[in-house]
């Protein structure tokens, strides 16, 4: 930025004395001639990311235009952040307590109240924390450069650990038995190598491989299915061990089985697989050391603490005849009004149309397709020891199941603590909404009476305090993520933004339910925005 800036500075001081005695269209025709003066810009396209530069402003003598931001989530904080920096004066505007948003990082004393009105405190130790919405981050998303930018510590997040379980009691001959993800998947890799290779044999490929793709395939199939020389699968090492080998002569104890191919087929563990090549969900993941809100927090202190005003719930945004009018209110006092050349509003969408607005019809009713209403639910279990690395030897990673908990994460933080704190679940649509149903007293204990059954009595003896939230519950927020369809009318208009309004936030992008696409749609809003003052 500083260098940015002495460039622009140097540059605009060649400027005028070029200009000297000009006028300010002599003046622009240099600038133009010379590239540097900002062209009317074009709607930004998606993937593009020119950052407005505050050279943008003193080239062509433009002043700092002012834009109110309303929310602090990823989108609101990352618009602000871009903004200023390009030298707009910003004022963000947060209804709720706390900034992030679904970035909620939940330590002990933090309270929420729920929208029923029910309160939690958690009473967690130092040190342990729950992510209650966003928890980790691929490689390859925006938020890592963030994470670098702003100077985010961050660490692994374990997303797959071959040691964690496997649990399915509705189905297969053996129900509710927890199975290793190294053993399920030495059983369906096994036996569906042999099939494959069975059928390269029989000639049933023959339209499809050449001799020498046979030959290929088939070695690979070996080694992946750990095949016989026979081509069968009879079990292996892969599957894991009831005791490992040790000191010489100690082979150790290999499990008993495998089950037949159609028990292993049945009991339908191979299901959990593609979560593990998923685009957005395979390793190496991360997660900022310490809690998901530190990327917010270190936005805020970017931005300037007195820029962000908190428990300022808005209520209007209004384009007037010179700019934006927003309303919010305050725990005290009567409700204010900020006047601002622009606005850029990232709360969820269908919160946005109980607001007074003068938006057209169409916004209004693009908003109503972007609806954030999906339920989604955790809990976080402090437990006085970490009896799932010490008696079960999972450190990290998620167990996977077909009750209505659906996942649960043990912590990637802590080794070496005493106490640790696992999710005992994380999940959506129905059994969120029945887990919500409940108070919270009553979701510790189904989650605990459920967890019990794959990890044994210490899951219900070691549980120390838990906190539990549901996303549609939590007021300003109302719901975990949409996933609306960005090919939709809709969706080209709200890219538009109305007036001197712009949306942002995750469901105004291609990877909604990550805060990537938050920052992205900030990305895009910022630009829209910068190139409407450019074109002024
Ligand atoms: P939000 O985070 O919802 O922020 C909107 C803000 O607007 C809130 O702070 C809200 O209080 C405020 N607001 C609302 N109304 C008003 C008003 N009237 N006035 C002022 N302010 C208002 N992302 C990942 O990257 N990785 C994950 O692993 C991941 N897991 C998730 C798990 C769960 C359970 C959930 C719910 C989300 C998860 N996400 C994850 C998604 C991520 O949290 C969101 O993509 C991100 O928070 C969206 O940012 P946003 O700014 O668009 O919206
Ligand atoms: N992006 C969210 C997650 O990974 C849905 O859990």
């Amino acid at each position: 930025m500083v260098t940015e800036k002495s460039a622009g500075v140097s540059r605009r001081n060649f400027l005028h004395a070029v200009g000297a005695g000009s006028s300010a269209g002599v003046l622009f025709a240099t600038m133009g001639a010379m590239g540097l003066a900002p062209a009317a810009a074009a709607q930004p396209t998606s993937g593009d990311w020119t950052p407005p530069s505050g050279s943008d402003f003193s080239l062509t003598g433009r002043g700092r235009k002012t834009v109110v931001i309303v929310g602090a989530g990823p989108a609101g904080l990352a618009s602000a952040y871009e903004l200023q920096k390009a030298g707009y004066d910003v004022t963000v505007l947060e209804a709720r307590h706390r900034p992030g948003g679904r970035t909620l990082t939940v330590r002990g004393g933090d309270s929420e109240t729920d929208s029923d009105g029910v309160t939690q405190t958690a009473r967690f130790d130092d040190g342990i924390y729950m992510n209650c919405g966003a928890g980790r981050i691929a490689q390859w998303m925006v938020t890592m450069d963030y994470l670098r930018e702003l100077g985010v510590p961050y660490e692994v997040f374990t997303n797959a650990n071959a040691d964690a379980y496997l649990y399915n009691e509705k189905a297969g001959s053996r129900p509710g038995a927890p199975t290793r993800y190294r053993t399920a998947k030495a059983d369906w890799f096994g036996y569906t190598s042999e099939l494959l290779s069975y059928a390269t044999d029989q000639g049933a490929l023959d339209q499809k491989l050449t001799t020498a793709d046979k030959d290929h395939l088939r070695d690979f199939l070996r080694s992946w299915g750990a095949l016989q020389a026979d081509g069968t699968y009879t079990g292996g090492n892969n599957r894991g061990f009831s005791e490992y080998p040790s000191a010489w002569n100690e082979h150790g104890t290999p499990l008993t089985g495998p089950a037949s191919m159609s028990e292993v087929f049945g009991s339908r563990m191979g299901m959990y697989f593609p979560f593990e090549v998923n685009w957005e969900q395979s390793m190496l993941m991360f997660q900022p050391t310490g809690g998901m809100d530190a990327i917010c927090d270190h936005f805020v202190r970017a931005i300037g603490k007195n820029n962000v005003r908190y428990n300022s719930p808005v209520t209007g945004v209004e384009n007037t005849s010179s700019g934006v009018a927003v309303t919010y209110q305050r725990a005290h006092g009567p409700a204010k009004r900020i006047e601002a050349d622009y606005a850029i509003v990232s709360a969820p969408a269908q919160l946005m149309r109980r607001w007074d607005t003068n938006w057209s019809p169409e916004i209004d009713a693009a908003l109503g397709e972007f609806s954030i209403g999906s339920p989604a639910g955790k809990i976080g279990l402090q437990y006085r020891s970490r009896f799932w690395e010490d008696d079960h030897r999972i450190f990290g990673g998620i167990t996977e199941t077909d009750m209505d908990l659906a996942h649960i994460w043990y912590p990637s933080y802590g080794y070496g603590e005493k106490k640790g704190l696992v999710v005992g679940y994380y999940n959506t649509g129905g059994n969120a909404r029945s887990y919500g149903a409940m108070s919270p007293a009553q979701r510790q204990a189904r989650a605990v009476s459920q967890g019990v059954k794959i990890h044994g009595e210490k899951y219900a003896t070691e549980l120390e305090s838990s906190f539990s939230i549901s996303w549609d519950k939590v007021p300003y927020v109302e719901g975990a993520w949409a996933f609306p369809d960005t090919s939709s009318s809709g969706f080209t208009q709200l890219q538009a933004g109305e007036g001197r309004v712009f949306f942002a936030g995750d469901w105004m992008s291609e990877i909604s339910a990550w805060q990537h696409g938050a920052f992205w749609s900030a990305r895009y809003a910022v630009q829209a925005l910068h190139a409407q003052v450019m074109a002024s």
